[in-house]
């Protein structure tokens, strides 16, 4: 029972389709990708993209995305840090039933606190909650401002933002590195897929 859990009268039912005979119909394994990074830096982008090449080879998956969750599952969640946290251990736990689904899961959120990053690592089995660091100075994502946040935050209109009135921690030691301020997407993209490769959960093309 998780230390949160409110009432002890509910017992866990186990399924007879278990994750194991998923990942064998599917011919994949089920991971979990958390692309962690700036607001700009290319987190959702780079998730789709892999998404694509992922969909392309027959595999089964789905994006978490932030600007999407937030529409609905955590839309009644803002910016603070309490606010982020319990926006993290959502993701987290839908995270983990998609894994459980059978589903390659590729996360796309700021989640810019190392403790919550890691929480979410905490629920998932050793080795597969892959960290993927979208690095990307915070001056380029300001640049290239995509949504206009940036601005905004430097006007002041929006409080909390990250990287402005709100701290980024960068991860000590993620799976991976993506330089998507100077790399193509592609090129980026093959990275990703090669960490997939490299941790078998798809077979080299
Ligand atoms: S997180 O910090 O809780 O992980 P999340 O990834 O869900 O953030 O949402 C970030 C997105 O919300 C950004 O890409 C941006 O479009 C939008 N946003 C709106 N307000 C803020 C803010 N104060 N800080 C960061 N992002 C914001």
């Amino acid at each position: 029972m998780s230390k949160d859990q409110k009432s002890s009268d509910v017992v866990w039912h186990h399924a007879t389709v278990t994750r194991e005979r998923r990942q064998d119909q599917n011919n994949h394994k089920s991971v979990i990708m958390w692309f962690t990074g700036l607001s700009g830096a290319g987190k959702s982008t780079l998730a789709h993209c892999v998404e694509e090449s992922l969909h392309k080879r027959g595999c089964r998956t789905f994006v978490l995305d932030g600007d999407n969750v937030r529409h609905g599952l955590c839309g009644d969640l803002g910016f603070s840090i309490q606010d982020r946290t319990e926006n993290i251990r959502r993701i987290a736990e839908v995270a983990k039933l998609m894994m459980e689904a059978g589903v390659i899961t590729l996360t796309a959120f700021i989640s810019p606190f190392r403790e919550e990053r890691e929480k979410a690592r905490q629920i998932f089995p050793h080795g597969e909650f892959l960290e993927i660091y979208c690095k990307c100075p915070l001056e380029i994502c300001e640049q290239r401002d995509v949504k206009g946040l940036y601005k905004k935050a430097r006007q002041g209109q929006i409080k909390d933002f990250t990287g402005i009135s709100s701290p980024y921690e960068e991860p000590m030691n993620p799976e991976l590195v993506v330089n998507t301020a100077e790399l193509s997407l592609e090129d980026c993209a093959e990275q990703v897929m090669g960490l997939l490769v490299t941790r078998g959960v798809i077979n080299p093309v």
